[in-house]
């Protein structure tokens, strides 16, 4: 099942991207009396983001004055959210491997298991979306914030042009870009794991006999509960892959899906 190799990892990526990120960037401040300059200010900054509390002290290249100054904005809203989902994520496909594993009875036992991992990857998707998109935002504005040009900008000493001011070196943003994008990858997985889930809660295959005899409805067999799953499970399909594993199981549910399926009509 490529949903539970990939979908842990690829949530750890997004959250250790993002979570883990401290950058920072230099600039300097020639001033005129050159006594009063400082070539090397170095600005730290990190998950979550909350810019505004960032402080660093400039030169005024006016006597032994400085000029104490912020960052702007924050984008600790987005940020965290983004690692929550990541975090929440990255749990529940860690328990949902285990159980597939371990618990392949259980799970399907009264079709509760599919109908709650149905649901489940649906919020899932929509969270992934929903954060990724958020935190695109918050990181462009980090981006311009943290920009030397926009921070050179904040000093009153850079106004002065006989002073020279500087950036050293700009923060370096790959591992945040790289969060956005395993964000986006994460909200394609589960997305695309909602189709699986829902073949497994059977009303996919529900659907189908209903629009193929609507009168079925009526008879007997349906009311009896865990209809489509009995059908679905004496295929074969079900008992067979319990023995061989979770790698088998995406494979032997694929293709024994439509044949059971051709079975039931
Ligand atoms: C320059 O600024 C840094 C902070 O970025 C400070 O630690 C350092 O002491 C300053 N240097 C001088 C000469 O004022
Ligand atoms: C340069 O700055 C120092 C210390 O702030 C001051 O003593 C000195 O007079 C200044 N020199 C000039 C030319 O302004």
């Amino acid at each position: 099942m490529c949903m539970v190799i990939f979908a842990p990892l690829f949530a750890i990526f997004a959250f250790a991207t993002c979570g883990g990120y401290s950058g920072g960037l230099r600039l300097s401040v020639d001033c005129v009396n050159k006594t009063e300059s400082n070539l090397s200010i170095d600005i730290a900054f990190a998950y979550p983001f909350r810019l505004h509390q960032v402080t660093f002290e400039v030169p005024t290249c006016e006597g032994k004055e400085r000029q104490k100054l912020a960052l702007t904005g924050d984008s600790s809203s987005s940020a965290e959210f983004f690692v929550t989902v990541a975090v929440f994520a990255f749990l529940y496909s860690l328990a949902a491997t285990v159980v597939y594993i371990f618990f392949q009875n259980k799970y399907r036992e009264n079709n509760r298991g599919p109908l709650v991992d149905f649901i489940v990857t649906v919020v899932f998707s929509f969270l992934w979306l929903v954060g990724s998109s958020a935190w695109a935002k918050g990181l462009s504005d980090v981006k311009v914030a943290t920009d030397p040009k926009e921070v050179l900008l904040l000093m009153s000493a850079c106004k002065q042009t006989s002073n020279k001011c500087m950036a050293v070196h700009s923060p370096v943003m790959s591992s945040l870009n790289t969060s956005v994008v395993f964000g986006f990858l994460n909200f394609i997985l589960w997305a695309g794991n909602i189709w699986f889930v829902f073949k497994e809660t059977g009303w996919h295959s529900t659907g189908q006999r209903y629009l193929s005899d609507p009168m079925e409805k009526h008879s007997g067999s349906y009311n009896h509960g865990g209809y489509n799953q009995e059908s679905y499970g004496s295929s074969g399909g079900y008992g067979r892959q319990a023995s061989l594993g979770p790698s088998s199981d995406e494979f032997g549910q694929q293709s024994s899906g439509p044949a059971s399926f051709t079975n039931q009509i």
